[in-house]
């Protein structure tokens, strides 16, 4: 198993291309098994969660093809595929290693009126249930059974519109609901829907395909459903989780990164953290270029929903905060256990205490429930080099931008969670000056 070691305790310096997004690109490679037809997907990011999710689409019936675009410094490919038959509406026997068979259960339903997918994979971060996944497919008129290690549902007359209230605005739950919706016959509508940029990419490219999907005010979102929906191509949103950990990686060593394709319309919660916290940043023609000079402060962070401060953000951002003077107090409101990258942190000298509880007056859904989500630091500590494995994908970059700033050595177990959402990113990182090898 590969390794990473690294040598910290300098500015990182330079510029860094953005992938196309993670959370994105499956998604769409999910959504074109809803046509016959060829889809292309530009931007596309050859990373692993894409490589699991075409040993999905391939078990399913698709024929794809993988094309590297090159162009200076560019990082992603272009993705052809193409579902003119569905082979196998059971994907069971693929290993359970993310998230994504789920969203095919609309898709195979609507194609084949029956989908079978394995209990889904994933990082560590708390229970993840499927409540609102299933709620969502019922509601359409799907019948769905729980077997041995697999999810069974049936829709033999096809799904219809409806009404779907989710009581949390869940990213996955709400594709799930689209994917189901856009073929479906009649109108449906999602209240209380999830609206994360990833989520309107994901409705442009159905869109693009044919279908009508509309956007109303307070996370509703209104779908009319089509009777067929045809092959399109779209240009996959660049990857705002790769940027705010770029951010967090300038904050953190104290250096100076253009981080190339990063929008400010996607960023504007992480930009307001970075001023508050003593950084800075400047939007420019090519992307984001993020800095410090000064010395950083402690701040205040809450996670929540869209337009909210990302969970995704979250831990990249409290390396900079370990470097910050002052105490910071991060309150987790969307995953009830993603602190456990604080162990390593303190391991190399970080002092963070993670708690069971919530800001006075707060509303979080974990409160009084034991789950460990709020946690304090207390800055300025300066971090030296340990021997670190990672826990899930993002405690994985925490890793990695924790090893470049603190001083000495950093091994770095487990590379192939973080390959699964990064892609090449120890050799991107050296384009900044960072001395990290694969081993
Ligand atoms: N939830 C339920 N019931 C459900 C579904 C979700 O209670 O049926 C709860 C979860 O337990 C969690 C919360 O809702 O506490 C948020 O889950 P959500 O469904 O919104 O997240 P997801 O679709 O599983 C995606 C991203 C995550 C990102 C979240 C939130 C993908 C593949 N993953 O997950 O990304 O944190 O949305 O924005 O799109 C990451 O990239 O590191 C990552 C974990």
């Amino acid at each position: 198993m590969p390794k990473l070691i690294i040598s910290g305790g300098k500015p990182l310096k330079g510029e860094i291309e953005l992938m196309g997004s993670k959370n994105v690109a499956p998604k769409l490679m999910v959504a074109s098994l809803l046509t016959e037809e060829e889809c292309v997907i530009e931007n596309f990011p050859m990373i692993g969660d894409t490589d699991i999710t075409a040993e999905l689409c391939r078990a399913i019936g698709s024929k794809l093809q993988i094309a590297l675009r090159p162009r200076r410094g560019r990082v992603n490919g272009e993705l052809c595929i193409q579902t003119d038959q569905i082979l196998n509406h059971k994907v069971q026997s693929l290993s359970r290693r993310n998230r994504i068979p789920i969203l095919a259960m609309g898709p195979l339903l609507v194609r084949t009126g029956k989908a079978e997918v394995p209990f889904l994979g994933g990082d560590k971060i708390g229970a993840r249930p499927v409540n609102l996944h299933f709620q969502a497919l019922e509601s359409l008129g799907a019948k769905i059974e729980i077997g041995d290690g697999v999810y069974r549902a049936e829709a033999p007359n096809g799904l219809h519109g409806a009404t779907v209230k989710f009581d949390f605005p869940s990213v996955g739950a709400t594709e799930n609901a689209l994917f189901g919706a856009v073929l479906a016959r009649g109108k449906t509508i999602i209240i209380n829907a999830a609206i994360e940029p990833e989520i309107i990419d994901v409705i442009k490219f159905l869109q693009n395909m044919g279908a009508i999907i509309g956007l109303g005010a307070e996370k509703r979102i209104e779908i009319e459903g089509v009777p067929r929906l045809r092959g399109a191509r779209h240009i996959v949103m660049s990857d705002r989780n790769e940027a705010a950990s770029f951010a967090a990686l300038a904050l953190s060593t104290k250096g100076d990164i253009l981080i190339r394709g990063a929008q400010q319309e996607h960023l504007i919660t992480l930009l307001n953290a970075v001023r508050r916290v003593g950084g800075e940043y400047a939007v420019v023609h090519k992307g984001i270029r993020v800095w410090s000079k000064n010395s950083l402060r402690g701040i205040t962070i809450e996670t929540d929903t869209h337009p909210g401060f990302m969970t995704d953000w979250q831990q990249p951002f409290t390396v900079a905060l370990t470097q910050a003077e002052g105490n910071s107090l991060i309150h987790e409101t969307i995953y009830e256990d993603r602190f456990g990258y604080t162990n390593d942190l303190n391991l190399m000298g970080a002092r963070i205490k993670v708690l069971a509880k919530c800001p006075t007056g707060s509303k979080c859904r974990f409160r009084d429930r034991g789950f460990m989500h709020y946690a304090t630091v207390e800055g300025r500590s300066p971090l030296r080099g340990a021997k670190l494995t990672t826990r899930d994908l993002r405690s994985g970059i925490v890793n990695i931008i924790a090893g470049l700033t603190a001083s000495g050595e950093t091994e770095v177990s487990g590379v192939e969670e973080i390959d699964r959402g990064y892609y090449r990113i120890d050799e991107r990182l050296r384009r900044l000056g960072a001395e990290i090898k694969r081993i």
